[in-house]
């Protein structure tokens, strides 16, 4: 099982930039601490970082058949981008969007969201522990996945006898 994390523009910039809303966590510290999650639970993680648009949707579409989840935070392209809307439906994995901060109580325009409709569920306001969050989510979701799995398996072994 294999998770691709794609962040979006500017949360390279973690760490420095408005950390009274995003907090002084590095986007590499957060990418460590998911990766010990990963380990622990056996599963393989990539981290991918953007400022560009078409890279991101480059990213989500090299997902297809490669990787079984998809944990995005799309940062500003988050309000704006049908083109990632349409490369995360295209795909078709489970996908989590994470939002650090809650965009639900800051600007106006931060409440238009062209992502959450086409992703499996958000993770909104807790801060760089959504990332965590996240993780949890996605774990649960493979596991879920992988007993589906399973059972259709021994059901087709079943038939064939
Ligand atoms: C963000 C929220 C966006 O509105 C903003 O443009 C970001 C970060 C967050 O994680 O809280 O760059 O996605």
């Amino acid at each position: 099982m294999k998770i691709v994390v794609i962040q979006g523009p500017n949360l390279n910039m973690l760490g420095v930039r408005e950390q009274n809303i995003y907090g002084p966590m590095k986007l590499e510290q957060i990418h460590a601490q998911m990766k010990d999650v990963a380990t622990q639970n056996g599963v393989e993680i990539e981290f991918f970082q953007s400022n560009l648009e078409g890279e991101m949707v480059d990213k989500i579409q090299e997902c297809y058949g490669e990787a079984n989840g998809i944990i995005i935070n799309a940062a500003a392209y988050t309000h704006t981008s049908i083109a990632i809307r349409d490369a995360i439906t295209a795909v078709n994995l489970p996908t989590i969007e994470v939002h650090i901060s809650n965009i639900h109580r800051r600007e106006e325009f931060r409440k238009d969201n062209m992502i959450a409709p086409v992703c499996t569920s958000s993770v909104v306001g807790f801060g760089p522990f959504g990332y965590h969050l996240a993780m949890m989510g996605m774990l649960q979701i493979m596991s879920e996945m992988k007993a589906a799995q399973e059972m259709q398996a021994e059901q087709a072994s079943g038939e064939a006898k």
